[in-house]
């Protein structure tokens, strides 16, 4: 297990004894950035109190710090601090060589964390690097690098698990290693940082509260098994909350992440190395992901997009639980859609298993798309009707217009006050679906329930289909 550290980046030492009160439940240990300190409360860091080991840390401007003054000054308060008796630890950059506060730390049992970071990315030879910075075997080197794509973020991991067993702290910063943060105790890192609710010290830090309920960071061990997540954006995902309280729920012992990456290819090597078992595909994925599998189901096929890759023996299976998502809310809804004359707004990846999922139910397909090129594709495809997202588009709308289907990213952030039929009059007898869920409440949905419609908005679409890909991960049925 690695621990939790929480660091601390307040003004003032009264509100630093605060936080490590208000936070001690939920943590392990702290760091203290004594750099975010008003200069005038360095000369009191013997009032500093707090009931778990503390990491005493003075950082530079150059290595991710607001410390811009002299060297001797910051030796000389770190020396002072080390003597307090307040700190378990004490943070040294590879480049701070002082023999002198090296005798401090000693003689006041006080540990060596011997750091190095790289905002340029991950150096070649991370492992030896690790293992070279350290002036004595006592001392625990630190790595702190930026990840930038996949491709880092592979060369981390493979650097990483040839250390796994030598005391380190070792983290990726960034959007595309804040798995690495998660799976600590995957990689044996020592501990793994986050930061007070509402604030982040550093790139890639979340708080407490996110590593304890959403990971269950605690439980992870080096034997948990990983899934995860792959997309580009990633960071709002909600599917690590629904899979890890599943697991939790059941005593699984797993824990499941995301990973922000840049290319799915090279991911496969990562899901390898990793001993994966299992991971969702999102946007823009889902269709770039299909050839790096060994097989997938007639529905992917049909689809042209995957959501779901389990791993099965030695094999990649690729499985698309979209549009079983989908379908169910809408009919549980809605009722039979038999016969039905339904509008799909939208012609990409999320339009073609709404309607591959809505032609086996034996709807009449409208298919209104900007790009009108794409809708007749579609509608080539699965014997469908089709038009641009225009005028004629709105004639042939209001015969298709039982159930109307929203598909595309129009309604969510950044296009949150944009209705892409907004030239449509509802007439309050539509059913509308939107499969966005955040905002809850869509401008193309609230207009028509306006109008007197039934709405649905995506989030039971979410909740389904990531219940779906639980059973396919695990064999077991989803806990709701
Ligand atoms: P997904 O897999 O989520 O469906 P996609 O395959 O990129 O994503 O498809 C995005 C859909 O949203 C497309 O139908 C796209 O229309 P175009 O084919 O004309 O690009 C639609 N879309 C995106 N932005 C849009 C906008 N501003 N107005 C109307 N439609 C838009």
């Amino acid at each position: 297990m690695s621990k939790l550290c929480l660091t601390i980046t307040e003004k003032r030492i009264s509100d630093s004894i605060e936080i490590c009160k208000k936070y001690e439940s939920s943590v392990d240990m702290y760091e203290f950035r004594i750099d975010f300190l008003e200069k005038s409360e360095l000369e009191n860091l013997d009032n500093f109190k707090s009931s778990k080991p503390v990491i005493l840390t003075y950082r530079k401007v150059k290595d991710g710090g607001q410390y811009s003054g002299s060297e001797e000054f910051r030796l000389q308060v770190l020396s002072q601090g080390i003597k307090t008796g307040n700190f378990a630890y004490v943070d040294l950059e590879e480049d701070l060589i002082s023999p002198e506060i090296e005798r401090v730390a000693e003689k006041n049992s006080v540990k060596i964390i011997r750091s190095f970071h790289d905002f340029n990315g991950v150096p070649k030879n991370l492992a030896q690097k690790l293992q070279s910075i350290k002036r004595s075997e006592k001392e625990i080197p630190k790595a702190a690098v930026m990840i930038k794509n996949s491709k880092e973020l592979l060369a981390f991991y493979k650097e990483a698990l040839k250390i796994v067993d030598k005391d380190k702290i070792l983290l990726g910063m960034g959007n595309t290693g804040f798995n690495t943060r998660i799976l600590a105790a995957k990689i044996g890192s020592y501990l793994t940082f986050c930061s007070k609710d509402g604030a982040s010290a550093a790139p890639g830090h979340v708080s407490p509260e996110v590593l304890n309920k959403t990971y269950q960071f605690r439980n992870i061990s080096r034997d948990s098994a990983i899934f995860g997540i792959i997309g580009n954006p990633l960071m709002h995902t909600k599917s690590p909350e629904i899979h890890n309280s599943g697991y939790k729920k059941l005593g699984i012992d797993a824990v499941y992440v995301p990973f922000e990456i840049d290319n799915p290819e090279t991911f496969m090597s990562i899901a390898e190395l990793l001993g994966i078992r299992g991971f969702s595909v999102t946007v823009p994925f889902k269709s770039d992901i299909i050839p790096c599998l060994d097989s997938v189901t007639n529905s992917v096929k049909e689809i042209g997009a995957c959501n779901t890759v389990t791993r099965i023996g030695k094999s990649w299976v690729g499985e698309n639980s979209d549009y079983v998502g989908f379908i169910n809310p809408l009919k549980r809804e809605y009722g039979s859609l038999e016969g039905k004359k339904v509008t799909v707004i939208g012609a990409g990846g999320a339009a073609k298993a709404s309607i591959y999922a809505l032609k086996n139910e034996g709807a009449k397909i409208l298919v209104l798309n900007r790009t009108v090129e794409k809708a007749e594709e579609l509608a080539e495809e699965f014997d469908t009707e089709f038009s641009g997202l225009d005028e004629d588009g709105i004639i042939k709308l209001k015969d298709y217009n039982d159930v109307i289907i929203q598909t595309t990213n129009v309604g969510m952030h950044p296009m949150e006050n944009i209705d892409p039929v907004n030239y449509y009059n509802f007439t309050g007898s539509e059913f509308l679906y939107d499969i966005i869920y955040n905002p809850e409440t869509t401008k193309f949905l609230e207009r028509g329930r306006n109008s007197g419609c039934k709405i649905l908005n995506g989030w039971q679409m979410l909740l389904e289909q990531g219940y779906r890909q639980f059973k396919l991960f695990t064999g077991m049925e989803y806990p709701v």
